[in-house]
């Protein structure tokens, strides 16, 4: 992938405009209950200041109406957020497509919601137009939503002097490629998670490429009836069964493989109070429900990991919320955090459990993308980082 990097533009005296992604999450009162996104964002805002720029950001926050800013719409609480990091204030900008607001070289603004523009969704072109025309530089830094075609993480791309990418995609496309097109071998993915359909084309993308795929949560659970074992009235999609045996068929055939459980934890209900009963995964009952790994699979895989060259990894192995059903992805995750590979990480229920069992430092690199970090590894072309290819080879 070849794309113009930000360190390597002048912005000296220049207007830059970064769409960055600070969409993250808040409690009801507004405030921000996790920030990995803004700090993320500002390594690119920083070179920007050092290096004499006037600086301009943006991003979306949420999935608001077009063509108005309602009270949870706004980008206000992450300006304070900001301006603590960057220690300097940081004034929020409402109504700025037109322009008619200053920023001097050394200062930092914060755009509202660009999702609360007119035509940003649908990447209106006559809006993408008036937003590259308030700069000489576009920085593209939002790797969070680069799976999105919109008009301040796409079409903006075409049109403004200079299209680059910033700081944290850069380092996002580089840590993905080289985990993805060019791993140090053994390739170990895991792909937990409850349902086979919504991580279908990820397994068959990785099918093609890894050496062994984890699976883990409901995925396992239709491998398994894929490979005959009985699954109680534990969370599957019989309808997969197929798809499941064709991915186990397609890594065999390519001397890879599915290492699916040898032993797991069940109970009758997914709930804090639940008894787990730790037993074979031959001995599992009609009313059974299989909500974690045992501790032979636990360590099998944990192998696996410690043997691997690069590791993938999306998605717990069982119910890691409940300390009973904690235990597998618990042994994986100190198993990824000891592993002398390159390991990635990326996903919502991921994150939470590299926070739960905290090994954050431990992990190669630990991706601020949920959609876009599964839509790269299922191999798709993602949108905003297409733009600026072409601009880099016009
Ligand atoms: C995310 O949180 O995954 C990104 O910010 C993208 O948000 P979206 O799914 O609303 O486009």
């Amino acid at each position: 992938m070849q794309v113009k990097k930000l360190n390597e533009i002048d912005v000296r005296g220049k207007k830059v405009f970064i769409r960055a992604d600070l969409n993250v999450p808040q409690d009801d009162a507004g405030n921000i209950t996790e920030d990995t996104r803004i700090r993320a964002s500002i390594p690119s805002i920083q070179y920007c200041l050092d290096n004499g720029a006037a600086v301009m950001i943006t991003s979306h926050l949420g999935r608001p109406t077009e063509g108005t800013v309602g009270p949870d719409d706004t980008l206000a609480p992450v300006a304070v957020r900001m301006g603590q990091l960057l220690h300097r204030p940081v004034r929020l900008i409402a109504d700025w497509v037109e322009g008619g607001f200053e920023v001097k070289p050394g200062e930092v603004v914060l755009l509202e919601n660009c999702r609360c523009n007119v035509g940003e969704k649908k990447n209106n072109e006559e809006l993408a137009k008036k937003m590259a025309a308030l700069c000489d530089v576009y920085v593209n830094d939002a790797f969070g939503t680069a799976h999105r075609a919109e008009a301040t993480t796409h079409g903006i791309a075409r049109f403004a002097p200079v299209a680059c990418a910033g700081m944290l995609m850069g380092a996002e496309i580089d840590a993905l490629s080289k985990a993805l097109h060019a791993p140090k071998r053994p390739l170990v993915a895991i792909v937990g998670g409850s349902k086979v359909s919504s991580k279908l084309t990820i397994l068959k993308s990785l099918a093609d490429k890894v050496d062994q795929l984890i699976v883990g949560g409901g995925i396992a659970n239709t491998f398994l009836l894929a490979s005959g074992k009985r699954i109680g009235e534990s969370l599957a999609e019989p309808e997969l069964v197929k798809e499941a045996q064709a991915i186990m068929d397609m890594m065999k055939a390519r001397g890879a493989e599915v290492p699916l459980p040898v032993d797991v934890v069940v109970a009758d209900e997914v709930s804090a109070l639940a008894r787990a009963n730790r037993i074979s995964v031959d001995e599992v009952g009609p009313h059974d429900r299989i909500l974690d790994v045992g501790p032979k699979t636990a360590a099998k895989l944990s192998e696996i990991i410690a043997n691997a060259g690069t590791i993938v990894w999306n998605g717990p192995v069982g119910v890691f919320e409940l300390p009973q059903f904690s235990g597998g992805t618990k042994m994986m995750a100190s198993a990824i955090a000891h592993s002398e590979a390159f390991s990635i990480a990326g996903g919502g229920d991921t994150l939470a459990a590299i926070a739960k069992f905290h090994i954050a430092e431990d992990v190669g690199y630990i991706s601020t993308g949920g959609g876009a970090f599964l839509e790269f590894l299922e191999g798709k072309t993602l949108p905003a980082i297409a733009a600026l290819e072409e601009r880099f080879s016009a």
